[in-house]
């Protein structure tokens, strides 16, 4: 078995690599002058089990190519076996046809990269499950949650509620607060255009609670920092956020903090100075189940 590191994803490879004890392959990466990808596997790839980790994050149609060409030339080089770990799965919230006419486009996404020959595939805490039907070769959505409630659960927290971000995220806060047995709940969220959101205030009992907001990722910020002004509004004490996917787009990271939110958890399905959590662990059992 080798570990191949796509360039968004080196430092969880090495993980996954070091947990699963086989080497880790650092592709040779360029770009020809018209800024065009290069990729070369620098090793023997022929009869392995290759895993290819890598995120397709911002920049993300280039992480994506980076991804199909590793997959691509892993399969081609004999690999005799490849999986894709693609812990954030960019365009996963262009899911439907919010508008006539509009790409769908994670499904072109999804096919891109079966087409590219994996043999199988696992992503982490996908937008919406439904996505992995989009694939026919095997393809498992894993959590981070469990990951992020066991971190949690070492921080001195008092009284703590886990509230999912929205509705949506309700199973998730479900996953985290199961860690520790702690109460969860979620808030009311309605998106009113792409960066803004409304919360509405719904009646919480966090008064005088430590509070965790959970949800799958963070990106402009817009839904925590709503989440976080209505409970300073109901006079939580602590207020914290954990997210699988640290995005977080320009300075949302520092408008989060300004709205109250005293620390940021999030793991390493992208590298960010908030990936405090490794995703290494479930990813780990997951190829060692052997899917
Ligand atoms: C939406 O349904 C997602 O679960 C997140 O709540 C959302 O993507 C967060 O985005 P933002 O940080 O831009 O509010």
């Amino acid at each position: 078995m080798i570990v191949i590191a796509g360039s968004a994803s080196n430092k969880l490879a090495a993980r996954i690599a070091k947990a699963l004890g086989c080497p880790l392959v650092k592709p040779q990466l360029k770009r020809f002058p018209d800024c065009e990808s290069y990729v070369r596997i620098p090793r023997e790839v022929k009869g392995q089990h290759a895993i290819v980790v890598q995120s397709t994050c911002t920049p993300a149609n280039e992480n994506l190519i980076e991804l199909c060409f590793l997959l691509d030339t892993a399969k081609d080089l004999g690999a005799k076996r490849v999986t894709a770990v693609v812990p954030y799965f960019g365009y996963a919230r262009q899911d439907k046809r919010f508008e006539p006419g509009e790409a769908i486009s994670v499904r072109t996404v999804c096919k891109l990269i079966e087409r590219a020959g994996p043999d199988d595939l696992l992503t982490v805490d996908i937008h919406e499950d439904e996505i992995m039907t989009n694939f026919a070769i095997p393809a498992f959505n894993l959590s981070a949650m469990p990951l992020l409630g066991q971190h949690l659960a070492k921080l001195k927290l008092r009284s703590l509620v886990v509230l999912a971000a929205d509705q949506g995220a309700l199973p998730r806060a479900k996953r985290v607060a199961a860690e520790f047995g702690a109460d969860y709940d979620y808030l009311e969220k309605s998106r009113l255009t792409s960066t803004k959101v409304l919360t509405k205030p719904k009646r919480l009992d966090v008064a005088k609670r430590d509070v965790v907001i959970v949800d799958d990722i963070i990106s402009t910020g817009g839904t925590v920092v709503e989440a976080a002004k209505v409970l300073r509004k109901q006079r939580a004490r602590t207020i914290l956020a954990a997210c699988t996917h640290p995005v977080f787009v320009g300075n949302a990271l520092k408008r989060v903090l300004a709205a109250g939110v005293r620390k940021v958890i999030a793991t390493d399905t992208i590298e960010h100075r908030t990936s405090v959590v490794s995703a290494a662990p479930v990813i780990v059992e997951a190829i060692r189940r052997g899917a």
